[in-house]
């Protein structure tokens, strides 16, 4: 059995745990920026950075003293090397190098979204390899075959906006705070789903990728006409939102072999009606439906530390150079071709 310590600071939370390779939490810890950016609608590079360097160094101190060990009872220390705001990343990362040159361990750089990936194998013993991984988050909006530890086919990415950035703008549009997505959840219990005519993009084509900018578009209008309430607007976005989720996944999931189990992760996998949707699809499918609690579904250390522990205990283990380089950008499948649209996300 390892101890691993991982480190998360690649977008607007701060976090620290401690995880073993058999699956227990020993301790963790997490601050969320909510409130600098809050202001802003949503998160600002330089904010986030500073207070990274400010709340990480204590943080890890208050992990260590939570789970009562030492430097040296640690195995690995894992910390995000990428994707995400660089500047945040950086300070998480060189962290990391500092604690494992100190406490001479291996580093183990992880990728964001593959602790995102493998988070629901540290929440569920019995989900083994493969499985087809929505990855929908503020960042990312993926549909992946996991086939094992860094094997990562992407079947669809978005070719403009993430999922979970369509719920921020739309919560801005509707005056609501910052993160988007639990308070248009919220508001969305209460209107009519289908008030509100909005468009599905994508769907119908044969493409499983995923598209939300005329959705965005299409509730600023909505909002600007002044013809609907706004728990309608929310209640609708959100259904057109679930819908377009569950075809684009039909879409991929033929385009694979069956694989036994259908896995949701990145922050908006916590939404409960497009938990509810991915549910009922699974079942369709013949498939397990498994999703990681909430608290792991948004960004933790946890899944970081467990991506960590994976790596660990895989047979070609090897630790990362105390050069690596932090990465804005970083697919998780290099050899996915990018797809056509504005903003290719990785
Ligand atoms: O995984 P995460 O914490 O950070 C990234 O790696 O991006 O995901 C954050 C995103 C935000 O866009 C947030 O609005 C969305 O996940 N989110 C939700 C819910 N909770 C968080 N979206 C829909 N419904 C929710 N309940
Ligand atoms: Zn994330």
């Amino acid at each position: 059995m390892g101890i691993v310590l991982g480190i998360e600071s690649s977008c607007d939370e701060t976090a620290a745990a401690l995880v073993t390779t058999d699956r227990r939490i020993v301790a963790q810890r997490i601050a969320s920026q909510d409130e600098a950016h809050a202001p802003y609608g949503g998160v600002v590079p330089e904010i986030a950075a500073r207070a990274h360097a400010e709340k990480l160094v204590p943080m890890i101190e208050a992990v260590m003293a939570d789970g009562a060990l030492e430097l040296h009872d640690l195995d690995a220390v894992a910390a995000t090397a990428g994707p995400g705001l660089i500047g945040g990343v950086m300070v998480g990362l060189v962290s990391a190098k500092a604690l494992a040159m100190a406490s001479n361990v291996p580093l183990i750089a992880i990728n964001h979204l593959e602790g995102h990936a493998l988070s629901p194998r540290l929440a569920d013993p019995e989900l083994g390899f493969p499985y087809a991984l929505l990855l929908v988050s503020g960042g990312h909006c993926q549909i992946l075959r996991v086939d094992g530890v860094g094997q990562y086919r992407r079947l669809a990415t978005t070719i403009d906006d993430a999922l979970g950035e369509a719920f921020d703008k739309t919560a801005k549009i509707l005056g609501l705070g910052y993160p988007g997505g639990p308070t248009v959840e919220r508001l969305a219990r209460e209107g009519n789903a289908k008030a509100v005519p909005l468009p599905r993009p994508l769907v119908g084509s044969g493409e499983p990728h995923f598209s939300f900018a005329g959705l965005k578009s299409a509730v600023l209008r909505a909002k600007e006409s002044g013809r609907y309430q706004d728990p309608d607007i929310a209640a609708s976005f959100q259904q057109a939102a679930e819908d377009c989720v569950i075809d684009r996944l039909r879409i991929a999931l033929d385009t694979i072999e069956p694989v036994p189990a259908l896995v949701a992760a990145g922050g908006v996998a916590a939404n409960q009606a497009i938990r509810q949707a991915l549910e009922h699809l699974a079942s369709e499918r013949n498939m397990r439906f498994v999703a990681p609690p909430l608290s792991l579904c948004t960004d933790n250390a946890a899944m970081i530390a467990w991506a960590g522990c994976e790596r660990l205990e895989s047979t070609d283990f090897h630790a990362d150079p105390l050069d690596i380089a932090a990465r804005p950008r970083w697919p998780l499948d290099p050899e996915a071709e990018p797809v056509r649209g504005a903003g290719y996300k990785a």
